[in-house]
């Protein structure tokens, strides 16, 4: 069976042709716009939406080797996420599945990210239900059982900022532009992880607070500026590792504490910070020093991609689910309902 994957949830335009649970072809358009206003402008990332859509799709189909009339099935992302985004790349599936005649299948992109890890490569298992699920990403942060692909408990999520907004407003802090997580990350390695220490919040049960990471570090910023201005430039590698070193420990803490009160072992993670070396590392390091099972999806399949909402497409469809032309965008759509 070949699956159309269509991400369009915020600033990514990506397109996969899924054969079952193998990738043919996963093509991003980024959108290079948002970086000169400091954060993703929701008008304009709708509007790059209907201009990447077309080529982006062009594109996956000659990568996979097919042709449009050989598609079986139309999956889309229907939320969370930008509303006007959400509602080019719905209206885009809709028409798809209707002049093919295939079945469309809506999917939740947070529920995605986790089945990310089930995307097909030869040498690698995909990971046994029930499991627990990390997902860390621009606009959530949460803690998930997985007991099937159709079955998702949050059991904690942030009271506040995401993973990936504390690295993003750090790095504004710093004077870094958007999106600055990928930015920390390049900085951090040349860095001592200890150099600053910073607070970590107290947060009761497995729920996250990353607001107070980015307080502590605007003063930090502010108290050192003023006797030495260029503080900052002068040691960005150190304050960078260093915040990177905090954000991980608050997330392996609770994921830590997930373990105990769960007895699940089993830990897949996904979402753009996924592709964090620090915490990539750090993750890898639990398998001998807890002796978790952890699954990271591949570097492609961290950020936005067209490729995890096809496996998720593709699990609703083996399920026997399909989706009513009449279905909306939802902007706000919670994981496992
Ligand atoms: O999942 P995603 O691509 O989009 C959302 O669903 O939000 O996640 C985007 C987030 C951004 O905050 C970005 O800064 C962060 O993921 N990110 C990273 C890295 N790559 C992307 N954060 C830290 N290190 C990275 N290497
Ligand atoms: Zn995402």
């Amino acid at each position: 069976m070949y699956i159309l994957g269509i991400e369009s949830s915020c600033d990514e335009t990506s397109i996969a042709v899924l054969k079952d649970r193998r990738v043919l072809s996963n093509i991003t358009a980024n959108q290079e716009i948002h970086a000169q206003y400091g954060g993703v402008v929701p008008e304009l990332a709708s509007r790059a939406h209907l201009q990447h859509l077309i080529p982006t799709l062009h594109k996956a189909l000659d990568v996979a080797g097919i042709r449009l009339p050989q598609v079986n099935a139309v999956a889309f992302t229907q939320g969370p996420g930008l509303l006007g985004s959400l509602l080019v790349g719905t209206s885009f599936a809709k028409s798809l599945s209707w002049s093919l005649d295939v079945p469309l299948v809506s999917v939740n992109h947070m529920e995605a990210h986790i089945l990310s890890n089930f995307i097909e490569k030869p040498g690698k298992e995909a990971p046994v239900f029930p499991f627990l699920a990390l997902t860390v990403s621009g606009g959530h942060t949460q803690l998930v059982r997985v007991d099937s692909p159709k079955e998702f408990t949050v059991l904690g999520e942030t009271l506040d900022d995401a993973a990936g907004e504390a690295f993003d407003k750090s790095a504004k802090l710093l004077g870094l532009p958007y999106p600055g997580g990928p930015l920390i990350d390049k900085l951090a390695r040349e860095g001592n992880p200890n150099a600053y220490p910073f607070p970590k919040p107290r947060v009761d049960g497995l729920n996250f607070s990353f607001s107070g990471l980015k307080t502590s570090i605007l003063y930090f910023v502010q108290a050192h500026r003023e006797s030495d201005p260029d503080f900052v430039q002068s040691n960005l590698p150190d304050i960078c590792a260093s915040i990177q070193h905090t954000i991980v420990d608050i997330l392996l803490d609770k994921v830590r504490l997930a373990v105990q009160q769960t007895g699940l072992k089993t830990v897949a993670v996904g979402g753009g910070v996924t592709a964090n070396s620090g915490l990539r590392t750090a993750l890898e390091g639990m398998k001998d020093r807890e002796g978790w099972e952890v699954h990271i999806p591949d570097f492609g399949y961290c950020t936005d991609n067209g490729a995890m909402i096809g496996i998720a497409g593709y699990f609703k469809l083996m399920g026997g689910d399909s989706t009513a032309l009449n279905a909306a965008a939802m902007a706000r759509y919670p994981v496992g309902s």
